[in-house]
């Protein structure tokens, strides 16, 4: 399995940053978000956006959780019991890379809000068509795409392919 074609070039992804940084400017002025980022997947992602938001008051944190072996989601989710109160009260925006089954975000949106978060909302690099099992609105999507297994730009096959620049489709 290698990255093949180009799916998003590194201008198209930096263009699509920047959008999703104004409109959560808007979205976030005069409060106090917690942008929450799930590792690995969302590291690029999380550091261009934050970056791209002009916000005196986001607090970044991480949480880390894993579902997938290969390319099939396992349909477990590991990670989310390092989640704590401290969440209670906030306004919270899980920022990830891929929203796929939807079943690692709808863990982790009723896991923060039984921890009492005042607000919880999404923000996905991707979307895959298609694909989604569990009813789940992301509010912000960088794009949608067809139902292919990507890489690059944060999203990994097994630990690789983190690094690319651009997101490519999978091929053998
Ligand atoms: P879900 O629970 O099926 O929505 O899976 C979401 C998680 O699986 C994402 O946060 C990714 O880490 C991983 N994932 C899903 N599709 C892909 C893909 O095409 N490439 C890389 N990782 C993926
Ligand atoms: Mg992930």
């Amino acid at each position: 399995m290698t990255p093949g074609r180009v799916l998003l070039t590194q201008t198209q992804i930096r263009a699509r940053v920047q959008q999703l940084g104004k409109s959560l400017t808007r979205h976030y002025r005069g409060k106090r978000p917690i942008f929450l980022g799930v590792m690995n997947g969302a590291l690029f992602f999380l550091a261009d956006l934050v970056r791209a938001i002009d916000l005196d008051e986001t607090e970044i944190s991480c949480v880390r959780l894993a579902s997938y072996a290969g390319t099939n989601s396992t349909g477990k989710i590991l990670g989310l019991d390092a989640l704590d109160d401290s969440i209670a009260g906030r306004h919270v925006l899980i920022v990830d890379d891929i929203l796929d089954t939807g079943r690692t975000l709808s863990a982790l949106v009723a896991r923060l809000k039984k921890l009492g978060a005042a607000d919880v909302k999404i923000c996905v690099l991707l979307q895959k068509r298609g694909k989604q099992e569990v009813p789940l609105h992301a509010n912000w999507i960088g794009f949608k795409i067809p139902n292919h297994f990507v890489v690059g730009y944060g999203l990994d096959y097994d630990g690789r392919y983190r690094g690319l620049k651009q997101v490519r489709i999978l091929t053998d």
